[in-house]
């Protein structure tokens, strides 16, 4: 099967009436149909489409970063701590294991994933919840002209849950809608969620990153005493310097207009106060900031800049200095078509690498980032970097063990018991500070 069935990746929203294919030459299939019947849900905000992948106060289906609202992201945050402090513990261990064991999940995976599948995997594991996969469709019924709806309705009858990775842009989203659909007429139907879509969206990586933004700006330190902390010394030299996400200047590196992951975290970060969000890419139409995410962005009242250089003055300083958070990306290259492949050896990309050099001249805290994969032979972030403190890239990717495993307890409603669980198995013997770090027997744990 070919990676991409349908000529465009936003299908949904290019094609008009339906009487032809994708590409123009063919009727439609089936797939293709699908797609359109959603076409108008598709084609609305994203504001209008919340409220329908609710059930009630919680999260039913997990498909756009917008979902989430900072007081979402502090709780969500917060059960992924608890379960990273229970999963010490052979008591907590036992606990959470036995939380969702009567769960089974599908991990429908159709475009290649490392970090992403395997820490849903992992956190499925955590929570007791029993996976199965499906990774190549040339080994699933769609070579057999199966559609993808089929094959979700499908995985539904067997599963609790669908975990979607898939290089088309809207079908988890229409996933979802056929979901709601089938539980309005009173059929089976389970959560979906976006792992990935196409160019689109990718809201699970979003809330990894947002989880170890928070950590981050927490500056809290195993060797912090009552006599002086990290965050003081930090003061000491950043004196306007706060903790939190709030008011902090996020510098995005690479290819912008790709990044799926850029447009999910850039959109998480539009809900805090007093952010400015910094683009460094070419000056390319494939690889700088997108049209629509800008505006978005815009709307939602973002302080943005859009530059080509780290060296490139903003509020009179080089970008690479004044950053708070530095979020590198790779250049998607699988994507280029002939015209970006000669167009893009006009770009000097040396400037979309990071060197030791740029990294001595960042502020001391500022959090260095990647989605990973990293690419060795473009070299974003060179390996002598790993060992920088600010090198966060690694513990991001473990960050988002925990908080997948707190997004799914979310999803089945099980995090209140796990609150309640921590508490009831740390008050005893441990002195918890709900703001800074833990003192239990197994040492101080940040948070
Ligand atoms: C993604 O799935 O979008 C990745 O984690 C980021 C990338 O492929 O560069």
């Amino acid at each position: 099967m070919p990676d991409k069935p349908f000529a465009s990746e936003n299908l949904a929203a290019d094609q008009t009436d339906g009487s032809k294919g994708s590409d123009g030459s063919h009727p439609p299939t089936q797939d293709e149909l699908d797609l359109l019947h959603y076409k108008p849900r598709i084609e609305r905000p994203v504001k209008q489409k919340i409220d329908e992948l609710q059930q009630g106060e919680r999260l039913r289906h997990v498909i756009f970063s917008a979902q989430f609202s900072v007081e979402q992201l502090e709780d969500l945050g917060s059960t992924a701590d608890k379960i990273c402090m229970l999963s010490r513990t052979p008591s907590g261990q036992d606990f959470l294991i036995r939380l969702l064991s009567h769960k089974r999940a599908m991990l429908y995976f159709t475009q290649p994933s490392t970090r992403t599948f395997l820490s849903f995997m992992a956190a499925c594991q955590i929570l007791g919840i029993t996976c199965n996969e499906v990774r190549n469709p040339t080994t699933s019924s769609e070579t057999k002209g199966e559609t993808h709806f089929d094959s979700i309705r499908m995985f539904s009858s067997y599963f609790d849950l669908i975990i979607m990775r898939s290089p088309l842009a809207r079908l988890a989203e229409a996933c979802a809608y056929l979901m709601i659909d089938l539980e309005e007429s009173d059929n089976r139907s389970v959560p979906i969620v976006n792992a990935g879509s196409g160019a689109d969206e990718h809201p699970t990586q979003a809330l990894l990153d947002i989880y170890t933004l928070q950590r981050t700006f927490q500056f809290a330190d195993p060797k912090d005493s009552s006599i002086t902390t990290r965050y003081e010394q930090l003061q000491e030299r950043y004196p306007n310097l706060t903790r939190g996400l709030a008011g902090k200047t996020y510098g995005f590196c690479g290819d912008i207009g790709r990044g799926r992951t850029v447009r999910s975290l850039a959109n998480l970060l539009a809900n805090y106060e007093g952010v400015t969000l910094i683009f460094i890419a070419p000056r390319h139409p494939t690889l700088a900031l997108g049209d629509d995410l800008r505006q978005r962005l815009l709307d939602r009242g973002v302080r943005i800049h859009e530059v080509d250089s780290f060296e490139e003055v903003v509020d009179g300083q080089p970008v690479i200095e004044g950053l708070d958070a530095l979020y590198m990306t790779r250049i998607q290259k699988e994507h280029n078509d002939a015209a970006d492949a000669a167009s893009f050896a006009e770009i000097d990309f040396s400037r979309y690498k990071l060197t030791l050099d740029l990294v001595a001249r960042m502020k001391q805290y500022t959090p260095i980032l990647h989605p990973f994969p990293r690419d060795q032979h473009f070299g974003e972030i060179p390996p002598e970097i790993d060992d920088d403190p600010r090198a966060m890239y690694f513990r991001q990717a473990r960050n988002g063990m925990w908080v997948r495993a707190a997004l799914l307890s979310s999803v089945f409603g099980v995090d209140r018991q796990i609150a309640e669980f921590f508490r009831d198995e740390f008050s005893q013997w441990h002195h918890y500070q709900e703001e800074l770090a833990w003192t239990t027997p197994l040492g101080t744990v940040q948070k």
